[in-house]
């Protein structure tokens, strides 16, 4: 088995995301990775397991006994929350799944309340933490960062997962997973994920959900993903290098109203401006064609999704809020579930959950 303490940081760095994957697994056969850091480390399998355990999670939860039963799954592990960029949804979604599942937690949301404000490295923070707790849950503006952390904890003496809640431009594996298990969920009984089309909209160059979101639908039969974007925020090509690779059809545009007609789910996103290189960059962008509204509802089909990882600014209007078809919503508490569920995987307790008597 391929192990990151028998690689070093330079060569590890080098690997492409396939090549990198195995040496992130937890152990031999189980499939199941030790760091999540990115997309490309989950298979449909092991998509369809996390779903399975998500949905088991949420059912045995609804009795006062199951809830009690799952808060003593992990009460002797604490987990560390570690966010160094702005985060609502994420961070909380983290925070409810530990106490789900009965893990201790503690957080710094603010690199200038640690240690890191008085100059200390971020590989001695990571080191720092992990003396007190089990795992680190990640965010942070620097792309490949998660990374780093990973492969120096794997090769100390506290050897603790690590979580990427968002890293950069590049990756967001956990929103992915709440992606796809809310369309898993959306078309269960009408078919599957198979054979739909996505479309993306909005911010595709900058917008790590998109990157990862991709990837994973690239998992699935004959799904078809549509960019939808202005030219100057359109997917980048390592994106599109990996669609032509895997075989996927896709096609790039700049018409949201066709995109929307021939959709089963349109993934909505808000233009990343904290990302523009001379303030006020974005805002020179004309993003107006590419906002959801009262008209785009009318063309959207009868079962198809709404949805967006949020925040949203005014890329979809709130008329369209109430609609059954408005899945922003339920992406955030799916986002509650699916996150339970990679934790509780991550330190081995699948099986305790799925085969419990509740
Ligand atoms: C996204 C993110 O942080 O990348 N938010 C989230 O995690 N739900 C999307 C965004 O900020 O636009």
């Amino acid at each position: 088995m391929a192990k990151l303490t028998e690689i070093g940081w330079e060569e590890f760095s080098g690997l492409s995301l396939d090549e990198k994957s195995p040496y992130l697994a937890r152990c031999e056969g189980d499939g199941l990775p030790y760091h999540t850091l990115f997309a490309q480390q989950f298979d449909r399998p092991l998509l369809e397991r996390l779903c399975a355990l998500a949905n088991r999670i949420r059912f045995i939860n609804k009795s006062k006994e199951g809830a009690l039963y799952l808060k003593s799954v992990l009460a002797h592990k604490r987990a560390m929350l570690y966010f160094s960029q702005p985060s609502s949804r994420t961070f909380l979604s983290h925070l409810a799944a530990c106490q789900i599942l009965g893990i201790t937690t503690g957080s710094v949301r603010d690199a200038a309340t640690s240690s890191e404000f008085k100059g200390e490295s971020k590989e001695d923070s990571i080191r720092t933490f992990s003396s007190y707790f089990d795992m680190i849950i990640m965010r942070s503006p620097e792309q490949g960062l998660a990374e780093k952390m990973a492969w120096e904890l794997s090769n100390s003496d506290r050897p603790i997962p690590i979580l990427n809640a968002g890293s950069g431009k590049d990756q967001h594996p956990t929103q992915a997973l709440l992606d796809i298990y809310t369309l898993i969920r959306s078309f269960e009984n009408k078919g599957g994920v198979d054979g739909r089309m996505v479309v993306f909209c909005g911010d595709l160059l900058r917008g790590r959900t998109v990157r990862s979101l991709s990837y994973l639908l690239t998992n699935f039969n004959d799904v078809k993903q549509v960019f939808i974007a202005p030219k100057e925020l359109q997917v980048s090509d390592d994106v599109i290098a990996i669609l032509k690779k895997k075989g996927v059809r896709y096609e790039i545009s700049d018409d949201l109203k066709a995109g929307v007609k021939a959709a089963d789910a349109v993934y909505m996103t808000r233009i990343q401006d904290e990302w523009d290189s001379t303030k006020g960059a974005s805002a020179k962008i004309e993003t107006s064609h590419f906002k959801f509204g009262a008209e785009e509802l009318k063309l959207l089909k009868p079962d198809g999704c709404i949805m967006h990882p949020l925040p949203r600014r005014d890329e979809i209007a709130t008329c369209c809020d109430r609609d059954p078809r408005a899945m922003y919503w339920r992406q955030m508490r799916n986002g509650m579930w699916i996150r339970a569920a990679l934790i509780a995987a991550t330190f081995g307790y699948e099986r305790a959950i799925m085969d419990c008597g509740y």
